[in-house]
């Protein structure tokens, strides 16, 4: 009998479906993503200090997907870790905790608050393109600032805490960021976080449709180049990759998992098509595995590379 269920960092997920950072903005909505059959849940990337966002309007969609600038819009770290430590404690799948910061020290600081929420895993969102114009590059831009926080990070953190490296693909060479993450201390790899920034102009009012202007792409049109990083990544380390971007059917989530992908993400899909789209994807999966005599999907992972 084909099963959906996968191991990732010795944690089992229901099916490899988890819910990326930040499309859901409220903690409650986070209940519905499990109702809804999701495997594993991201939460909101959280900081230092609370963000109010971008102006308004923060998401907007285009004929291949969605621009977002919500600039990290979060009621901080302290707030954070109380709203998501009682999601934790009650949801019985595995929650992956976001943190951001663009210094090493507050990716510690951050890091270590949400340990202490007993998270299934930590990510390091090395990678939020919106965040720039205030407060500089993201470190995931750079291999070494990236070894650099993840190094200071897995010292910081216990030896059992899992700490994922989230990257974004708006760089030269994903896969040797990808190999300084794991020489530090990542236990796996996520990506991609969004590609651009980008554009859209609402050409009734002749100005662009954005608040901030720009904003990061994601959705079916980025895709390929999410495909093209996994493969990438799983050339250049040997820890698990968790893959998303453009995610939207069973076979993309097949795709996704021949590149090298165990976990997937499907984010932008949920405001395109609504939470119906996670079990669509889990009985056409498996249907795929029936028709192919897949029994189980990890065998699908990296398939594509030989
Ligand atoms: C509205 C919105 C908000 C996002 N906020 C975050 C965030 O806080 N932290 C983060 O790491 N990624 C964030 N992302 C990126 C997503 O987690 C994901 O990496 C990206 O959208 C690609 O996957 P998708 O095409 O399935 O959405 C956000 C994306 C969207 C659309």
């Amino acid at each position: 009998m084909p099963a959906l269920n996968v191991k990732f960092l010795e944690v089992d997920f229901a099916n490899p479906l988890v819910m990326p950072s930040g499309i859901l903005q409220e903690v409650s909505a986070h209940y519905q993503a499990e109702k809804n059959g999701l495997g594993g849940i991201t939460t909101k990337s959280m900081t230092r200090e609370p963000r109010e966002g971008n102006p308004l309007p923060r998401v907007v969609k285009y004929d291949h997907g969605i621009l977002n600038s919500v600039g990290l819009r979060n009621p901080g770290i302290k707030v954070g870790v109380g709203e998501w430590a009682k999601f934790v404690k009650e949801t019985t799948i595995p929650v992956i905790a976001s943190v951001f910061a663009v210094k090493v020290a507050d990716f510690v600081y951050l890091a270590k608050e949400v340990e202490k929420i007993n998270p299934a895993m930590v990510e390091l969102n090395l990678s939020c393109p919106n965040t720039v114009d205030e407060l500089g590059q993201p470190l995931g831009m750079g291999a070494e600032s990236t070894a650099a926080a993840v190094k200071a990070v897995r010292q910081a953190l216990k030896k059992e805490t899992k700490i994922l490296a989230k990257l974004s693909p708006n760089v030269n060479n994903i896969g040797e960021v990808a190999k300084a993450a794991e020489a530090e201390g990542a236990d796996a790899i996520s990506a991609i976080n969004t590609v651009g920034p980008g554009m859209v102009i609402d050409i009734r009012r002749k100005k662009p449709m954005l608040g901030n202007l720009v904003g990061g792409v994601s959705g079916p049109g980025i895709r390929p180049v999410a495909v093209r990083c996994v493969w990438e990544i799983y050339n250049s380390v040997k820890c698990p990759i968790l893959g998303m971007g453009g995610v939207e059917t069973a076979n993309d989530v097949v795709e996704m998992m021949l590149a090298g992908a165990t976990l997937v993400g499907v984010g932008s899909a949920w405001y395109r098509h609504g939470f119906g789209i996670y079990n669509k994807i889990k009985a056409d999966l498996l249907k795929y595995m029936a028709e192919n005599k897949i029994n189980k999907l990890e065998v699908l992972v990296g398939k594509a590379h030989g």
